[in-house]
């Protein structure tokens, strides 16, 4: 969600003529968007701008903002803890960077953009200073350009516990439609291939309007028949929201990836409970037959969290236990971080040891790995289909002379594969032959037809 608010902020910039360097001392305008969702994302914010303080001091001249959540959160804290930041702006008003940016550099101090707190109001009132910020989009912006973000939902509702991101992104509102038809008819004339559907729960995507009701199911098929578009992914899921009709959607519909994201944060009972995860383990079981039952070929990722408020050794093993049962394509593992402002911060003690929570993150951790590893070892041997996205990580440490070098892609169901291949190779789909593999990687040659009597047809899985 936030690679897709900066991507926004750039594009509005951008149209103001603006460009974007990441070098310092050449902005005139420093941007920092931020997250909250752990401390330590904000604790890397603030040091930071310890570093900037400085900075700031001999250029007083150069505008500095803060971005996001954080901003939303801590508002006019940060000014207390950054004196010299010229604004913050949460993430339901981005729209107004542009303006801000021209009033600081007229002379303005200490703005401040946010959003009403959830409290502050009528539903209707808080939802409305949380806006959905999504102007034309910038093809150049994107990390590349056959890939795309694209927001369906913003906000959310559902209240966990221990999450920060009710309060900083409001309340949960479905954006129409056709907004986000037309925007998909749009990324498809830039040449976008792949669109990934963006929400905090997206499949509880709920639109109405005149009485009648579109659900993700509904919009898929919609999105399905944009032409240009041969992929559709969505992140991130509810299980409780993983309903029968959206996973028949998904195998009815060739361009929908059989990749879904949905966190089960814990396999204990009692700590889902105190999470108001609002499922039981049982309940995410049947959710998990479900998919084997319709879409056998899904691969199913999670996230944990490991030291919740009262987590026993008890708790953490049914983390374990669950762990190797649902044998996820891999998971996210946190360790619980408190968060001023949500409900467990306010309940329940943070009181389980951080080298607990880190012991416990580190087994969970050796689980996932060993797991990925033995599912990923089952595509070797086969091909998969892979939108190719650019050079790999190694591509320049590994340089080789002449055209050919490490590409990195992605299968439908979002493993990533590496293989060698040219610059004219990015942006297709193409099949790979999958040789062997790493936990997290699979290693694979580009497969090129033979014609003559040796011609074999390829089977994509
Ligand atoms: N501490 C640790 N992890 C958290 N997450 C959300 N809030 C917290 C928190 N306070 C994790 C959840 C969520 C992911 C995006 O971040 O696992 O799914
Ligand atoms: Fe946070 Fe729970 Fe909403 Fe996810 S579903 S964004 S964890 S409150």
């Amino acid at each position: 969600m936030n690679v897709l608010d900066s991507e926004m902020v750039v594009a509005s910039l951008r149209k103001r003529g603006y460009s974007l360097t990441d070098q310092l001392e050449e902005a005139d305008t420093i941007l920092l968007n931020t997250c909250s969702v752990r401390e330590q994302a904000e604790n890397k914010i603030y040091s930071l701008l310890g570093t900037l303080r400085e900075f700031k001091n001999e250029h007083p001249e150069k505008i500095l903002g803060i971005l996001g959540c954080m901003a939303q959160k801590d508002q006019s804290l940060v000014f207390q803890r950054a004196p010299f930041v010229d604004f913050v702006v949460g993430p339901g008003q981005l729209q107004a960077v542009p303006e801000l940016i021209e009033k600081a550099q007229a002379g303005a101090t200490r703005q401040m953009a946010v959003g009403r707190s959830r409290t502050d109001g009528t539903v209707e009132q808080v939802k409305r200073t949380h806006e959905t910020f999504d102007p034309l989009r910038d093809p150049t912006m994107r990390p590349t350009p056959f890939q795309a973000y694209l927001r369906i939902q913003i906000g959310c509702d559902k209240f966990c516990t221990y999450c920060v991101v009710p309060g900083t992104r409001g309340p949960e509102q479905g954006r129409p439609p056709a907004q986000v038809v037309s925007e998909a008819h749009v990324l498809a004339e830039q040449g976008c291939l792949e669109i990934v559907l963006l929400g905090q729960t997206v499949n509880s995507y709920c639109y109405q309007e005149n009485g009648k009701k579109t659900h993700l199911a509904d919009l898929l098929k919609q999105l399905h028949e944009v032409d240009g578009i041969e992929r559709i992914k969505f992140v991130t899921n509810y299980p409780k929201d993983m309903t029968v009709d959206l996973l028949e959607t998904i195998r009815d519909l060739p361009k929908c990836s059989p990749y879904l994201h949905v966190p089960l944060q814990s396999g204990s009972d009692a700590i889902l409970q105190r999470m108001k995860r609002g499922y039981s383990v049982q309940d995410y079981r049947d959710m998990m037959d479900r998919i084997g039952t319709i879409l056998p070929a899904a691969a199913v990722a999670s996230d944990f969290i490991t030291g919740f408020c009262g987590e026993t050794a008890e708790d953490h093993q049914q983390s374990m236990d669950a762990l190797r049962e649902f044998r996820f394509k891999n998971s996210f593992i946190f360790k619980y971080s408190e968060r001023p402002g949500t409900s467990a911060a306010g309940r329940l003690p943070d009181d389980v040891p951080y080298p607990v929570k880190q012991q416990r993150n580190n087994e969970l951790l050796a689980i996932q790995n060993q797991i990925s590893a033995e599912e990923n070892e089952k595509f070797v041997g086969q091909v998969v289909e892979v939108l190719v996205e650019g050079p790999s990580k190694n591509a320049s440490r590994d340089a080789k002379e002449g055209p050919i070098q490490q590409l990195t892609g992605r299968t439908p169901c979002d493993r990533i594969v590496v293989f060698d291949g040219n610059q004219r190779q990015v942006g297709k789909l193409l099949p790979v032959a999958i040789y062997d593999n790493l936990p997290h990687t699979l290693l694979g040659n580009i497969v090129t037809q033979h014609i003559g009597p040796d011609v074999t047809s390829l089977q994509l899985s």
